[in-house]
């Protein structure tokens, strides 16, 4: 019998040895919030110490509830699936308490990632936090 692998199979099982959890796979492969929003509330960006790029675009609503997050990534996997996982946890929450979400949660929504790529998961909750003090503070 021939198993058929795909390029997909191939990047799953190399991110698996290298530490990455299932779920922070899944966020990485899938990358559902990667793009950019037209008619954004806030556009925000950020270097990370590495040299890596992240702008995080924000939509939200009348009463301060944020509806929409998309994320525009010049970075590594851990980047990337930490900024999708942050997505998840402050989509349909206040700006307030957006701000409340830190790097803990959203390693605990990744499963785990490797120990040097922690920095990561910094530069998404850093550029969110950017994107949301932004937006309240009008300078978009
Ligand atoms: Fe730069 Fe991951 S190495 S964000």
């Amino acid at each position: 019998m021939v198993i058929k692998t795909t390029s997909s199979d191939a990047e799953r099982k190399m991110l698996a040895e290298a530490g990455y959890a299932d779920p922070a796979i899944n966020y990485y492969l899938e990358k559902k919030y990667m793009g950019h929003i037209e008619n954004a509330d806030q556009v925000s960006e950020k270097i990370g110490s590495c040299g890596d790029i992240m702008k995080v675009y924000l939509k939200v609503d009348e009463n301060e509830i944020i509806d929409d997050v998309r994320y525009e990534i010049t970075g590594c996997a851990g980047a990337i699936s930490a900024a999708m996982a942050a997505v998840e946890l402050v989509k349909g929450k206040t700006v307030n308490d957006a701000l409340k979400m830190n790097d803990g949660d959203v390693f605990k929504v990744l499963g785990n990632i490797p120990e040097k790529k922690h920095h990561c998961i910094q530069l998404a909750v850093k550029t969110m936090h950017q994107g949301i003090e932004e937006l309240k503070s009008g300078k978009n």
